[in-house]
């Protein structure tokens, strides 16, 4: 069955020292438990070799914000997939709305780099979600459809297994204005119909669908208990542990 994941997105916060001390933090909080999810932190790519070194990468995974869409060479500034990968990152998000809104990355684009990552190893957290307007003229169903189609569905049954979808609608995002449980139970379990009339219904019901935007301490359990949600992308409250802990724990 799919698993259960909680997933920080730390954006472009912390400086090294910082964004290493909160990772150890966290590692330190949960040194002691047993997450009923996989716990995951999105670090800076100038972060997550130091934070492979400094935690317990069996119990919480390291995810880059972004890869390059070539495999290497004259590409001043980008950061590849192999190179994420050579780090112990086993994750990268990719297609979150402020990568399509503020740098360009289209379709084509994230499909590119979603292969990328697939051949270097790493799990793509494949970000989707509408704009306002889009939801207001009803259009969210159709929007996240042509996302998925667009970068995902060229993909072998087997690589498309590997992909972690993330929901974020674009409203939401670091709004304080979360969808409610039931708006984003209704779009995941739209997703996962997605997933099944294309591929299996095995491998859509697989698939990790996880919830982001706004998400915190106080609304993650009524989010999480939702079927088809099945864990969160945190950007503001995955940067204390104070935050993030018990959104871990709405498991
Ligand atoms: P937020 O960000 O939790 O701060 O709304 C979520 C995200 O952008 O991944």
């Amino acid at each position: 069955m799919r698993k259960n994941i909680i997933a920080g997105n730390w954006k472009m916060n912390t400086t090294l020292q910082e964004g290493l001390a909160l990772a150890k933090g966290l590692n330190e909080a949960l040194k002691d438990k047993t997450p009923k999810c996989d716990v995951i932190v999105g670090t800076p790519f100038t972060h997550l070799a130091c934070v492979a070194d400094a935690i317990d990468t069996g119990k919480i995974g390291i995810a880059a914000q972004n890869c390059a869409d070539h495999e290497k060479g004259a590409y001043t500034g980008e950061v590849s997939a192999a190179m994420v990968a050579s780090t112990g990152a086993k994750y990268v998000i990719l297609g979150h709305s402020e990568r399509r809104q503020y740098y360009g990355e289209t379709a084509e684009i994230l499909k590119t780099k979603v292969n990328l990552a697939l051949a270097n190893g790493l799990t793509p957290i494949f970000c989707i979600g509408e704009v306002l307007e889009e939801r207001e003229a009803g259009k969210h169903f159709d929007v996240v459809d042509e996302q998925i189609k667009g970068s995902l569905f060229d993909l072998s049954a087997e690589d498309f297994s590997k992909i972690v979808i993330a929901y974020e609608p674009v409203w939401a995002i670091g709004t304080g204005k979360t969808a409610t449980a039931d708006q984003a139970q209704e779009i995941h379990a739209h997703i996962r119909q997605t997933i099944a009339g294309k591929y299996e219904q095995t491998i859509a019901d697989n698939c990790s669908i996880l919830y982001g935007g706004s998400m915190n301490a106080g609304n993650a359990k009524e989010l999480v208990a939702k079927p088809d949600v099945d864990g969160g992308l945190i950007g503001g409250a995955s940067l204390s542990v104070e935050n993030f802990l018990p959104i871990i724990e709405a498991f």
